[in-house]
């Protein structure tokens, strides 16, 4: 099978996520890294570039020139990631779906939820991939958790219960450090902060893993520090289509907490958590027998977890082991497209520009019902009114 070519745009010497995409799209042997515009700063992206391997041709400077580049080669990527600051992603994405790539975008897609109906829309036009990367699902025991409740062994789902509150914006001596207040600047980042930034995964996964979008919500928002204009914690009361309540909590002063993503779902027949700084377990709890460790690597677990899990039982697979997951089932859905066939199944489980949208109408409606004391709001797309 031949490789397929890889692209990204940001993802610079330093940044955070850079280096979790290249090891996500190099670790199966699906795709080569064969071009990047990589950093804000031309001369330093063509630089790093050059030495993370690329051909000084396709380490370009700016993300217009790698556009222009790749349309004019025979060989040009097959998929492009862009992983630069959220509000240039609406931009990149756009001019690379209209240019007929597939594209994975990081999260949040779009900055207002008119944008991410443009790329839904953009994306069903053009048949092309646009994927967002909301990676933690590519983790093989959240596909578990997925499937056990797809297949019915917890019964109706009651409810679920997402975190992600983390403590790394707590210090208040430093709310004033530039690295940190752009992200509560309404100017900058938008309508929301901590939401946007962290709330929108703990959502996802749990809309993912129970097969249910939220419809409604109510948010209690505040800034704890606070000279900050955009909040620094939210707790979110949720209602989804299928039937089921949510809660859900998001923070960056959560002093003490260190990643902090997790998820509990309570059916009628049974209970599962699971936490992303100890990704290798899930806790199951079957009502009336005890509570079970299903550890990550066993057999027979389900095909999606099989799938998705490569290392041998008691040995940790991480973060970057779920972005090659989502790697994975893009190659399989980009070599599917190519050979014009049907895509495993298993690895159609990507999100996709649709949960990006999704996220974006739930921020704005956060900000809402944020405003007015926490009333209910709708929060879904127009589109899926
Ligand atoms: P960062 O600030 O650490 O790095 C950004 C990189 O993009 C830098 O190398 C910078 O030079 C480059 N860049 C900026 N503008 C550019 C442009 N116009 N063209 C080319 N390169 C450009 O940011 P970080 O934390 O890596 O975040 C990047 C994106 O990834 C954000 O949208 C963020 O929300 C998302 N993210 C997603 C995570 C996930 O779990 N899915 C986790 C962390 C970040």
């Amino acid at each position: 099978m031949a490789k397929l070519r890889w692209g990204m745009i940001g993802g610079g010497e330093g940044s955070q996520i850079g280096p979790a995409h290249r090891l996500g799209a190099g670790l199966d042997g699906h795709f080569d890294f064969a071009a990047g515009a990589l950093d804000h700063r031309p001369d330093a992206g063509r630089a790093y570039g050059q030495r993370l391997g690329l051909t000084p041709d396709r380490a370009y400077g700016n993300w217009q020139e790698m556009l222009a580049g790749e349309q004019a080669r025979d060989d040009r990527v097959d998929l492009v990631t862009v992983a630069t600051p959220n509000a240039t992603h609406f931009e990149i994405t756009k001019a690379f779906l209209q240019a007929g790539f597939h594209v994975l975008c990081e999260k949040p897609m779009t900055m207002t939820v008119d944008e991410g109906e443009e790329i839904v829309r953009l994306a069903a036009d053009t048949g092309r991939i646009c994927a967002v990367n909301y990676g933690y699902t590519g983790y093989s025991l959240v596909r578990h958790m997925r499937a056990m409740v797809a297949r019915g062994d917890l019964g109706r789902i009651r409810l679920v219960k997402a975190e992600f509150a983390h403590g790394h914006h707590a210090d208040a001596a430093d709310a004033d450090n530039p690295r940190v207040r752009w992200r509560y600047d309404p100017a900058q980042a938008g309508v929301s902060a901590q939401f946007a930034d962290c709330g929108i995964h703990a959502l996802h996964m749990a809309s993912f893993v129970i097969g249910q979008q939220v419809e409604r919500l109510s948010a209690d928002t505040v800034s704890c520090i606070e000279s900050r204009v955009l909040e620094d914690d939210a707790m979110l009361n949720l209602r989804f289509d299928g039937g089921a309540v949510g809660r859900l909590w998001t923070s960056s002063i959560a002093l003490g907490n260190q990643h902090g993503l997790s998820l509990q779902v309570f059916g009628e027949k049974g209970g599962l958590r699971w936490a992303q700084e100890q990704p290798n377990q899930l806790y199951w709890m079957p009502l009336g027998g005890r509570v079970q460790v299903i550890e990550r690597g066993e057999a027979h677990l389900s095909p999606e977890a099989d799938r998705t899990s490569r290392v041998t039982i008691g040995h940790a697979e991480g973060m970057p082991l779920a972005f090659a997951n989502i790697y994975a089932d893009l190659a399989e859905a980009i070599r599917a497209d190519k050979e014009g066939r049907a895509m495993d199944p298993a690895a159609n489980l990507y999100p996709r520009a649709e949960d990006g949208l999704r996220s974006m109408a739930a921020v704005f409606a956060v900000a809402e019902s944020g405003k007015a004391k926490g009333t209910w709001v709708d929060a879904r797309p127009p589109m899926f009114r």
